[in-house]
């Protein structure tokens, strides 16, 4: 079983990144073999509009976007974890989706209206992890960039799980883990009454997106 992990994130031990280690960890305690990547780290060129993946699922450029489809291909699940940037997901996760796009999946205009993306991979099942993390307070802002991983990955399923966590609330590096004091300096910052409240929603909040976050990987791997 093999998990394989993109962080659209430039924040290493950022929100992002620790919850998508959390779906790792709990694949890896079920056996799982599970890598991880940054997006940022990968050396994708943006997309160059020729649209000749679209007729022959192959991108023309020659950098790492290759290796990403290997590896994406062979995987058993895929999670793609991106910050909230703007409403939508990070500008380098959206260039790595525009190269994909031809290439993992072909997209049929539905009669009546509407796009639907088939897979150019090997048809196996994959089960999919969608995260998404933001500083709003309410997840409303990840629906545009849900709407994109929704298509493009529901065509990489094949019959698996397409799963999504949307954590929200969470500004600061490392926000999704901390402890009361920081949640009191937050509440302060943000001018907020009841700071002893605000910090124990908001740990509880977070406690429960990590548990869920394990639980997902787990269930990746049963
Ligand atoms: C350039 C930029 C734009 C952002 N835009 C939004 C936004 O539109 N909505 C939102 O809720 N949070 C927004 N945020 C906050 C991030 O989504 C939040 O800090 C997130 O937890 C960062 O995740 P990371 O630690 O994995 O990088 C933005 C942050 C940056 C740096």
């Amino acid at each position: 079983m093999k998990v394989y992990a993109i962080n659209g994130s430039f924040r290493k031990e950022g929100n992002t990144d620790i919850i998508i280690d959390k779906v790792l960890e709990g694949a890896g305690s079920r056996g799982a073999e599970t890598e991880k990547v940054f997006v940022d780290e990968l050396g994708i060129n943006s997309c160059q509009g020729c649209l000749e993946c679209r007729q022959e699922g192959i991108c023309r450029q020659e950098d790492n976007l290759h290796e990403i489809v290997r590896k994406i291909e062979e995987a058993d699940a895929v999670v793609i974890g991106s910050p909230i940037y703007g409403n939508y997901m990070t500008g380098q996760l959206k260039i790595l989706l525009d190269r994909l796009m031809g290439v993992i999946s072909r997209i049929t205009y539905v009669p009546g209206g509407g796009i639907k993306s088939i897979t150019r991979l090997n048809p196996k099942k994959r089960h999919i992890v969608s995260i998404l993390t933001a500083g709003a307070p309410t997840p409303e802002c990840a629906d545009d960039a849900l709407k994109l991983l929704r298509r493009m990955l529901g065509s990489l399923a094949n019959g698996g799980s397409m799963e999504e966590i949307v954590a929200v609330g969470i500004n600061a590096k490392g926000a999704i883990v901390f402890p009361r004091e920081e949640w009191i300096k937050v509440a302060a910052k943000y001018g907020v009454q009841d700071r002893e409240a605000y910090a124990e929603k908001s740990m509880a909040r977070n406690r429960e997106v990590l548990k869920w976050a394990f639980e997902l990987g787990q269930k990746l791997a049963d």
